[in-house]
């Protein structure tokens, strides 16, 4: 088997109907022609790539190197291609790996034994020991007799930035918010207001982005564990530090208490302290910031079951009249789950974007114009 080129598919996963945004992400961030495929979006790309992508895009939830792929028809042709494979130009002898594999419409149909023949190929071709909990992991997909080998350069999923320990009840996911604000058109030069904050997703992306500071500045990821890692190169690829001082602030509200202080401790941490205001208060009593008009963004609770959706629908009234009275020039996005919940507030919405998944519900964006 030829030596793992220099440049292979790089695909960056995310939720099913957010795959056209992160491609827009991907191509603002300078990623060669990043198509969006499902479940996320490809691109070609190396290894120093692969770390560009960790570091700076909001919006992916793994990146994966797919590395090498072979054909093969049955388990004794997988082992002896598995083998072929250059093991020791991507992982290290001393560090543990996993195997996991998908077989699909496949002569290869059993998933655990395919993981299997791979994981033996690694620990004997290279020496690296097979660990059920290791960080580098290998993902195989056996589709149409096609072997696809990829390596999960992430770890932990890239919504955990790294920076954020207090979390709210029903937190929106980091990568999900950062998504949400770009489909908003938010570049990072308006305010950003959210008035039901909880643990202060929505403020504390739209800060980091408008002080230009990296998701991943202060987390680690698996790809710092491979045969391909460049110390020297990452430090200063990491070290390029803040690059912007915002004009404008990032306000949250939210009526309890434990959510201000939640959202003031990730503020903190996340070191955008100086850049947001975070105050104790319900959405009726809700006014605009002094400055600018700027984008209002909002998650309101949103029932699971069919009592509480009608319940729900006063407070959903009370944000829009807050919103529609108060907020002349802002524009809204407002994440729910219900197309009856959105229309209650009131506010001109413009179609709802695609449903998205989220923690068992699907929740659409509902966006309006700047409001009059
Ligand atoms: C779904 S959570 C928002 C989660 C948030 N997006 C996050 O990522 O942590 C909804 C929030 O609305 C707040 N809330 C409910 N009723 C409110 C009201 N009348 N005024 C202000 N906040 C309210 C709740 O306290 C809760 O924190």
């Amino acid at each position: 088997m030829l030596p793992t080129p220099p440049s292979f598919e790089i695909f960056l996963s995310t939720l099913p109907g957010l795959e056209p945004v992160l491609a827009a992400e991907a191509s603002a961030m300078g990623f060669p022609d990043p198509s969006p495929v499902p479940g996320g979006v490809v691109f070609a790309g190396g290894w120093p790539e692969v770390w560009r992508a960790n570091l700076t895009l909001r919006g992916a939830s793994h990146v994966l190197a797919r590395f090498a792929s072979f054909h093969a028809a049955h388990l004794d042709q997988l082992d002896k291609r598995a083998r072929k494979v250059p093991w020791g130009e991507i992982l290290r002898p001393d560090v543990p790996v996993r195997v996991e594999a998908t077989c699909k419409r496949s002569r290869i149909y059993h998933s655990g034994a395919a993981a299997e023949r791979i994981g033996r190929a690694i620990t004997q071709e290279l020496g690296a020991p097979l660990d059920a909990t290791a960080e580098v992991v290998i993902k195989a997909r056996v589709e149409d007799d096609l072997v696809t080998l990829s390596l999960d350069t992430s770890g932990e999923p890239l919504h955990r930035r790294g920076h954020k320990e207090e979390v709210a009840k029903a937190p929106l996911r980091e990568t999900m918010a950062a998504l949400f604000l770009r489909q908003c058109g938010y570049d990072g030069a308006e305010p950003v207001l959210d008035p039901m904050c909880g643990s202060g997703t929505f403020v504390i992306e739209a800060a980091e982005i408008a002080a230009g500071l990296a998701p991943g500045r202060t987390r680690r990821f698996a790809f710092e564990q491979l045969a391909t890692f460049d110390a020297a190169a990452w430090a200063a690829m990491r070290d390029v530090g803040r690059s912007r001082t915002p004009t404008v602030k990032f306000y949250g509200s939210d009526r309890d208490a434990g959510a201000i202080r939640m959202s003031r401790a990730n503020a903190e941490r996340a070191g955008v302290s100086t850049l947001t205001e975070f105050q104790q208060q319900s959405v009726s009593d809700l006014v605009p910031p002094p400055g600018p008009p700027g984008l209002v963004m909002v998650n309101p609770p949103y029932g699971a079951r069919i009592g509480e959706k009608t319940a729900l629908a006063p407070l959903y009234r009370a944000l829009g009249q807050s919103l529609f009275t108060r907020f002349a020039g802002w524009r809204v996005g407002l994440v729910t789950t219900e197309a009856a919940l959105a229309t209650a507030t009131g506010l001109p919405f413009l179609p709802g974007s695609a449903p998205v998944p989220h923690g068992g519900l699907r929740v659409i964006l509902y966006r309006t114009g700047p409001l009059r």
